[in-house]
């Protein structure tokens, strides 16, 4: 198991190169296997669940070829992928606990093969992570779905002569408790491109992914139009064909270097930035005091953004919520940031209620906090101190980097594993922007747990 030794005090100054989605990425990756034909996709970026996910569709029947690219400044490698065996339709769940994104294999192969058998996702470090709308709303199409020795086993409705099955369109509503289902979404909507007719999604997640998701199924061959609305409609087509796509940027990504700039006081350029799919993280962290400009002439989805901090930062209240509101992917981060802030910040989180990990290990650096169950009162401090800390899901290691690299003195966080599932070299990236950072690695066996 690897750690991070970190020395606070650094004013992150530079340029960086945000790297492809990974939650874009991943679903995208899923939907080559509604197609035997080439499918290219480009800024994938190098992480372990993207390596997971090839080495899941290498199981599912598929030849899978990345390429990195060099240098840590681009925006990711290559993938390709073509489909050879589509008998092979059993997600394994020594694969799927390693990664929860592998449910998005059960809608693209339920309705390119007629049938699927997916182990069910457990819970994980950010909470109970049910999976009920995504099976609610391929039931909704005609699936058969049954739970056999923890597996999901999916069948569509047989066509006429024992012809393959074939999903059917249908009305599909995607609420639940906490809103709508990402991953559930991209599940129903890879599925419906294949089935007899229309379907129409209602609550459908929002998120920009969801949007760079059906861009490229459309130019596979679907038929969707509404996707960014909480209403989808798809036109179910005969079959869909290759395609060569380039990821959306990670706005994760960027919204943690956004906050890395700001608990660092730093100045940081970032280039393929997609502010467009930012734009409540801007709105806040403008709030709290940070210059945010970005160059307008270009997409805003891969533009050039410049963030800088240069007084003490102001306390904010934040509720995170679905797509286009705050994400709750960025919590961990903000909170991190926010413990410097002058005065009392409060962080409400709305999407996963227990994704508090990072509080006591953000305490043991000095930091004020005091929870109450979704929420978090923030007592800005005028310094954090450095300790040696653990990591406990990805988002929360991110936060205890940016508290690390703000601390007085040495911050080493173990069980960066966690860590590697999301950001690409990011000890190197922040070293780029004049962190002091080390990766050390340890030889004891890692164990990764599920998460994103
Ligand atoms: N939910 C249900 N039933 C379901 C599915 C979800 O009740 O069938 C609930 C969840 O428990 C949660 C809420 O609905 O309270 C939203 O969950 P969602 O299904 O949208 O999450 P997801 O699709 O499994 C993706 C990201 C997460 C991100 C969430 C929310 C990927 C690979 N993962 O998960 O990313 O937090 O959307 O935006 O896209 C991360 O990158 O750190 C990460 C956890």
């Amino acid at each position: 198991m690897d750690r991070f030794e970190i020395v606070g005090g650094a004013r992150l100054t530079g340029r960086l190169t945000i790297k492809g989605s990974k939650n874009g990425a991943l679903p995208m990756l899923c939907a080559a296997l509604l197609t035997d034909q080439p499918f290219v996709l480009r800024d994938v970026p190098d992480l372990a669940d993207i390596q997971n996910m090839h080495r899941l569709l290498g199981e599912l029947g598929a030849h899978v070829d990345y390429t990195p690219t060099e240098g840590i400044n681009s925006p990711g490698g290559v993938t390709k992928i073509r489909v050879f065996n589509p008998e092979a339709s059993h997600a394994r769940y020594e694969i799927v606990k390693t990664m929860r994104a592998s449910i998005s294999t059960l809608g693209p192969m339920l309705a390119r093969r007629g049938s699927a058998r997916v182990s069910l996702p457990g819970g994980c470090s950010i909470g109970e992570r049910p999976v009920d709308l995504h099976l609610r709303g391929l039931a909704a199409l005609g699936a058969d779905l049954k739970l056999e020795g923890g597996d999901i086993v999916a069948t569509a409705p047989r066509g006429a002569g024992g012809r393959p099955g074939r999903l059917k369109g249908g009305r599909v509503f995607l609420g639940g408790p906490f809103g709508s289902t990402v991953l559930g979404t991209a599940n129903v909507m890879s599925a419906a491109t294949l089935a007899d007719g229309q379907t129409v999604i209602e609550m459908a997640a929002c998120e920009p992914e969801i949007v760079d998701l059906a861009n490229m199924l459309n130019q596979m061959g679907a038929k969707i139009r509404g996707a960014g609305s909480p209403r989808i409609i798809v036109d179910g087509v005969e079959e869909l064909g290759g395609v060569d796509y380039r990821v959306l940027p990670d706005r994760i990504e960027a919204g943690t270097y956004f906050c890395a700039a700001a608990i660092s006081n730093g100045d940081i350029t970032l280039d393929n930035c997609p502010v467009d799919a930012l734009m409540a993280t801007i709105d806040h962290l403008e709030r709290a005091g940070i210059t945010i400009t970005y160059e307008t002439g270009k997409d805003l989805l891969r533009t050039t953004c410049r963030v800088s901090a240069s007084r003490v930062l102001q306390p904010i209240e934040v509720t995170t919520q679905p797509h286009p509101g705050f994400p709750t992917d960025l919590q961990a981060q903000l909170m991190a940031m926010l413990t410097l802030a002058d005065g009392n910040s409060v962080i409400t989180e709305r999407i996963f209620t227990e994704r508090f990990l990072h509080v006591a290990e953000l305490s043991r650096m000095g930091a004020r906090l005091f929870r109450q169950g979704p929420t978090v009162i923030v007592s800005g401090v005028r310094t954090l101190k450095g300790a040696p800390v653990m990591a406990s899901d990805l988002r929360a290691s991110a936060c205890l980097v940016l508290a690390g690299m703000a601390a007085e003195g040495r911050t080493t966080i173990s069980r960066i594993y966690h860590l590697d599932r999301g950001y690409e070299r990011m000890e190197e990236r922040l070293r780029l922007l004049g962190a002091t950072i080390e990766r050390v690695s340890e030889k004891e066996p890692a164990g990764a747990m599920a998460g994103a």
